[in-house]
């Protein structure tokens, strides 16, 4: 496979061209790096990755000081950093910092700090009106970039990765919308790239050759806010790459200076696979330097289509290594299809758009590092035998992580197949969902599980003596409350129409009430007003439908519900119902009004444990150890059951081997 091909990226050579391009990892405490930082990239050095570009967003300058990013510019990080390298440069994986400003749209956490910005009145975005940058600001942010780029260096980094991406610092000067300066640095556009070009002179001045110099930048905002064309774009990167001071462009699309852009920087499962692969192969074909692309490149196939088709000479395969950081090592060693595939929801990782530290939904050691893919020492033979009750998130992931240590485990599913919840993964790219199945399928085979497809379990199944222990992930049914039973109107379930156990009538209206906030209530809006032109209201105590999605899949929503017949009342909640109309309350005015039901109402989000089905096998079943997880413990998103999963296996098996 060309993908798994040496490639020669300045002084370096790369084992490979799969690279993890920067996230913001919000794992940093007060801007330092911690132990779970420098643990979480070793493991994607460890799983093969031919680069890594470390370090979402890490600020260059005392003035930008995010603090749960790495403060480059803070010498106390050194420490941490040489052990980075060293660590990385042991695996065999160069390892590139990207460092940046982010002017008007830092995250500032120090009350005595200002945003800045080229210009004042860049009032669009979110910062409101930042400090104009004067002359010495802008000299001494160089400095701030070079001073970096010399500390990366003598800690034994490989590189600096500059970017002007997400409507940074540098893309803000680059813009005649944000930047309307009237001195060398604005107006033409050649002042408006003079900043971007002394940062980046200063950079390369500031070390030696072996020093690889990148720059990320969007080659298509997306957006007319910033007036800077798809042409005027590449002939910035053109204007840098003929400096001759750039070994790698690292190109993608979209910006930050709306919310809508914003999303495409970390593309939802609604955006194409490989979606700013023409981009690259746009910059490709004027560019001297190399060209790496990010954007939904999942699997090992889209990934060799990428750097075979020359659309770019790296492929970033960000999400797909968060979710499986051994996914390099597999490609290589022929095993891709047992690699944890990413399901796209960005359920987990995009909490650190809320300043909440990275998280993955099907990789629980993200969040928790002792939950480690090692195997646990312990002997299998002493261990007993283990039934599990559901193959869902949770089920497979305990199944999984003791088989992994050799315990002899069989889950009964009742379904004709794995997965149970994540079916309900609505957000979710379709296909990596079922990639995910085929994963789970082939993850606990190859741990020795045997799975008993189509089988309830029962008291008779599980009353054998010789069981040890039994673990019941037999998942979560809707359960609505009593108070919006009516004889008068039917009232269903958001699992009611997911399984497909209910449609409305073509000429029934619908009242979706949804006390939750997750993706199902809007979801199913959305659907049911897309079916037929019957009349949808969607009702929520929350401030937004899909109040509780993480911000990029709530504006993904908000888009869909705004461009669709779904008449939203948000802040409402439903306070009672009598035999045609139910009574609503705006939870912030305290107002109450009437809404005729419809035909339907339908509840989302209430779901209950199946206590019914464990008190029946518990009592077949005294002397096992026995213990609940997932949704049967309590209803959450599939990162809780994944990660209550492997945290009730790890602690078995701590258990076996201690005790
Ligand atoms: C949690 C998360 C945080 C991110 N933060 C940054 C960032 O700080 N800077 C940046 O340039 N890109 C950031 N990205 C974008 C990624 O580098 C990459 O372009 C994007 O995830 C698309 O690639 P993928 O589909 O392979 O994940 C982030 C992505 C994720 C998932
Ligand atoms: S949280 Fe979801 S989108 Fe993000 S890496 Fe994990 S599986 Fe992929």
């Amino acid at each position: 496979m060309k993908l798994m091909e040496r490639f020669r990226l300045a002084h370096l050579t790369l084992r490979n061209r799969i690279v993890s391009t920067a996230h913001s990892e919000q794992l940093a405490v007060n801007g330092l790096i911690t132990p779970h930082l420098e643990g979480y990239h070793l493991r994607r050095a460890r799983g093969g990755a031919g680069l890594i570009i470390a370090f979402g967003s890490a600020s260059v300058s005392a003035t930008a000081a995010n603090r749960f990013n790495p403060a480059l510019w803070d010498p106390e990080n050194e420490p941490a950093l040489r052990r980075m390298a060293d660590a990385a440069h042991a695996e065999g994986t160069p390892l590139i910092a990207q460092a940046t400003h982010r002017g008007a749209r830092e995250v500032i956490a120090d009350p005595d700090q200002e945003h800045v910005a080229p210009s004042g009145g860049a009032g669009f975005l979110p910062s409101g009106t930042p400090r104009v940058l004067n002359k010495e600001d802008i000299a001494s942010l160089v400095r701030d970039y070079a001073d970096v780029a010399r500390r990366l260096h003598r800690c034994g980094w490989d590189g600096i990765e500059v970017t002007a991406y997400g409507t940074h610092l540098l893309e803000q000067f680059w813009s005649p919308v944000l930047n309307r300066r009237d001195d060398a640095y604005g107006g033409s556009p050649e002042n408006r790239l003079r900043f971007g070009s002394e940062v980046l002179r200063a950079v390369r001045d500031a070390v030696s050759g072996d020093f690889v110099v990148a720059l990320r930048m969007s080659l298509d905002t997306r957006t007319r806010r910033l007036g800077l064309s798809r042409d005027d774009l590449l002939d910035i990167a053109g204007h840098y790459d003929e400096l001759g001071v750039v070994d790698l462009f690292d190109v993608v699309g979209s910006s930050s200076v709306t919310a809508d852009g914003a999303v495409g920087t970390v593309p939802t499962a609604d955006y194409p696979r490989g979606v700013y692969r023409e981009l690259a192969a746009r910059a490709r074909s004027r560019l001297r330097a190399p060209v790496l692309v990010a954007g939904r490149v999942l699997d090992a196939e889209q990934a060799e289509d990428v750097v075979t088709s020359g659309d770019a000479d790296l492929v970033g395969m960000t999400r797909a290594m968060i979710a499986e950081p051994r996914l390099a090592a597999q490609i290589h060693a022929g095993t891709a299809e047992l690699a944890r595939p990413c399901i796209s929801i960005n359920e987990g990782c995009r909490r650190v758009g809320a300043s909440l530290t990275l998280a993955c939904s099907v990789n629980p050691e993200v969040a928790h590092p002792e939950l480690a893919e090692t195997p646990l020492p312990v002997d299998p033979a002493g261990a007993g035998r283990t039934v599990i009750v559901g193959a869902g998130p949770a089920g497979i992931e305990v199944a999984r992580v003791l088989g992994r240590s050799g315990l002899a485990v069989v889950v009964l599913e009742q379904d004709d197949s794995v997965g149970g919840g994540i079916g309900y993964a609505l957000l979710a790219d379709p296909h990596q969902v079922r990639q995910y199945r085929r994963w789970a399928e082939r993850a606990l085979s190859e741990h020795g599980v045997e799975v008993r497809l189509g089988t309830r379990a029962t008291p008779s199944v599980v009353a054998s003596p010789t069981l040890e222990r039994v673990v019941f992930a037999g998942g979560s049914s809707p359960a609505l409350p009593p108070w919006l039973e009516s004889a008068h109107y039917e009232v269903r379930t958001d699992a009611d129409y997911l399984a497909g156990a209910w449609e409305p009538a073509h000429d029934s209206d619908v009242v979706v009430y949804d006390p939750e906030g997750y993706s199902a209530g809007s979801v199913i809006a959305l659907r049911l007003a897309r079916a037929t032109d019957r009349k949808v209201t969607l009702v929520t105590p929350l401030g937004s439908a899909g109040g509780q999605v993480e911000t990029p899949n709530r504006i993904r929503l908000t888009k869909g519900l705004l461009r669709s017949a779904v008449r939203v009342l948000p802040y409402t909640e439903l306070i009672r119902t009598d035999d045609s109309k139910l009574f609503l309350r705006n939870v912030v005015t305290k107002d109450t009004t009437e809404l005729d039901a419809g035909s339907t109402v339908l509840g989302c989000g209430y779901r209950s444990p199946d206590e019914e089905q464990l008190v029946s096998l518990r009592a077949a079943c005294p002397h096992a150890d026995w213990h609940v997880v997932g949704d049967a413990s309590s209803p959450g998103l599939i990162r809780h059951a994944v990660t209550g999963g492997s945290r009730l296996a790890h602690d078995i098996l701590r258990r076996l081997g201690t005790g």
